[in-house]
């Protein structure tokens, strides 16, 4: 049921793991299913240098979270910000329509992890 792309990226996840010491770290829960991602972020001059993932989910979950890894490593944060689960779910050719609902949490996980630096840039200062 899953296209090629997809099936390359659930079998050979990029950017999987954990970042010590991250810039930032966004958690979100898929509420139809309870899935979790866990997105890390290493931040350097306003850009994304380094980000890993952590999912804990279906096949669909592993994927757009390996794939957004890949869109947004280098951009700046407000490109990444920019990025939406749609996008995510497009870069992999398209997922079936049962599981669009598994591409949620790629993007957000992102964003809550840009949102999570932008608060401890703002209690550093
Ligand atoms: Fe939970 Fe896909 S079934 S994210």
């Amino acid at each position: 049921m899953y296209n090629e792309k997809v099936m390359d990226h659930f079998m050979h996840p990029r950017n999987v793991g954990e970042i010590d010491n991250p810039d930032g770290v966004g958690q979100v829960g898929n509420p139809v299913c309870g899935d979790i991602m866990k997105i890390f972020l290493r931040i350097q001059d306003g850009r994304i240098e380094d980000i890993k993932f952590k999912t804990f989910g279906c096949g669909a979950a592993i994927a757009t979270s390996s794939m957004v890894t890949e869109l947004v490593k280098g951009k700046t944060l407000d490109e990444a910000m920019q990025i939406s689960n749609k996008a995510v779910a497009e870069a992999l050719d398209g997922l079936p329509a049962p599981k669009m609902h598994c591409s949620n949490l790629a993007a957000d996980a992102l964003h809550a992890a840009i949102e999570d630096y932008k608060k401890k840039q703002q209690t550093s200062k």
